[in-house]
């Protein structure tokens, strides 16, 4: 059953359009991880979603409500993970959160008990005290995901919650966002790290230029990719149009993308059988290997499947727009 749908939901900044007719329908109870580039438009779906700009076309319909008609009760669903966390740099993490449990409207012994928890599980026991405009990035982070563990609210939006955040911290970011998913919350996750969405997500949608290209759950989406296996060769030197013209006569080879001019994916099937034929036809070609690696595809291949850029140049493209 879907808790989120979004109908036409644009937004345009002058003659920029960062949201484009987004239609979408997001299950109650899923990890929802909203995938794209820096500049896709994750944020500001989000924040049209979450009721904190108004979209200039189209609308949602977020639990039962329509973001447009009646955002105070949209606001009464959700909680907000922000990407940029505001924080009054006069306050210590223990006040931000303290307050936040006050607003979310805890008692004040329930408040003390899940405040500490919240702040040991997020790794910031012993930083409560510190004024935040002495915080790391990372730790400024944390307790931007430390609200939304707080509030525990029906349908939360959780924006970049890793970015500056250390391995350790990550898996135990994750471990929390599943668990709250687990509880019951709806989780709309925006990141532009492919693991972290694969990681987490029962269903992924792919952003690129405001629009949406796909959306299934990861493994639908890799499966979706023709030619099951991948091989990565790199090449001492560039490679030529007659290697790459024999390389596509192979019976199993679906696909050869040239991600640098000594760079190739190739998609085909049964890898194992023809790897060395492959490898062969490299050498007497007079192309020397310098590395291969034989891999199930992944979302990064989903990525350039489904746009012909792999994620580090749709956000060179996004950000010359
Ligand atoms: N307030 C604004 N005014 C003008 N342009 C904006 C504004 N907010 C976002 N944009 C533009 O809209 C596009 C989408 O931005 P958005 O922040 O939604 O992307 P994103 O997918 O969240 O990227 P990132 O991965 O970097 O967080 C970008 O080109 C951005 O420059
Ligand atoms: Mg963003």
């Amino acid at each position: 059953m879907s808790i989120i749908k979004t109908i036409d939901l644009t937004k345009r900044f002058k003659d920029l359009i960062a949201v484009d007719h987004l239609n979408l329908s997001i299950n109650d109870g899923e990890i929802f991880g909203l995938l794209g580039p820096n500049g896709a438009g994750k944020t500001t779906a989000v924040l049209m979603l979450s009721t904190v700009i108004k979209p200039t076309h189209g609308t949602a319909i977020v639990g039962e409500y329509d973001i447009r008609k009646h955002p105070d009760d949209v606001r009464k669903l959700i909680g907000i993970c922000f990407q940029e966390p505001k924080l009054l740099w006069v306050s210590t993490p223990w006040d931000v959160l303290n307050w936040h449990a006050k607003v979310c409207g805890l008692s004040t012994r329930e408040r003390k008990r899940r405040v500490k928890q919240v702040l040991e599980d997020v790794n910031m026991w012993d930083d409560r005290r510190k004024k935040v405009h002495g915080l790391s990035g990372g730790m400024k982070k944390r307790v931007e995901v430390a609200k939304i563990l707080i509030q525990r609210p029906k349908i939360a939006f959780i924006d970049e919650p890793t970015a500056q955040i250390d391995v350790v911290g990550k898996h135990k970011i994750w471990n929390m966002i599943r668990e709250l998913r687990d509880e019951g919350s709806t989780i709309i996750l925006a990141t532009n790290e492919l693991f972290e969405a694969d990681m987490l997500s029962d269903r992924v949608g792919i952003m690129h230029k405001g629009k949406m290209l796909v959306c299934d759950t990861p493994k639908t989406l890799k499966d979706s990719i023709l030619g099951g296996d991948i091989i990565d060769v790199q090449l001492e030197k560039e490679v030529n149009g007659n290697a790459i013209e024999e390389l596509k006569s192979f019976r199993e080879v679906v696909d050869v993308v040239m991600l640098k001019p000594n760079d190739l994916k190739i998609h085909l099937n049964k890898v194992e059988e023809v790897v060395p034929q492959i490898v062969n036809l490299f050498l007497k070609n007079g192309f020397p290997i310098s590395s291969i690696r034989m891999s199930e595809p992944s979302l990064d291949d989903v990525f350039v499947h489904y746009t012909g850029l792999t994620i580090e140049e749709a956000e060179q493209e996004i950000t010359s727009r």
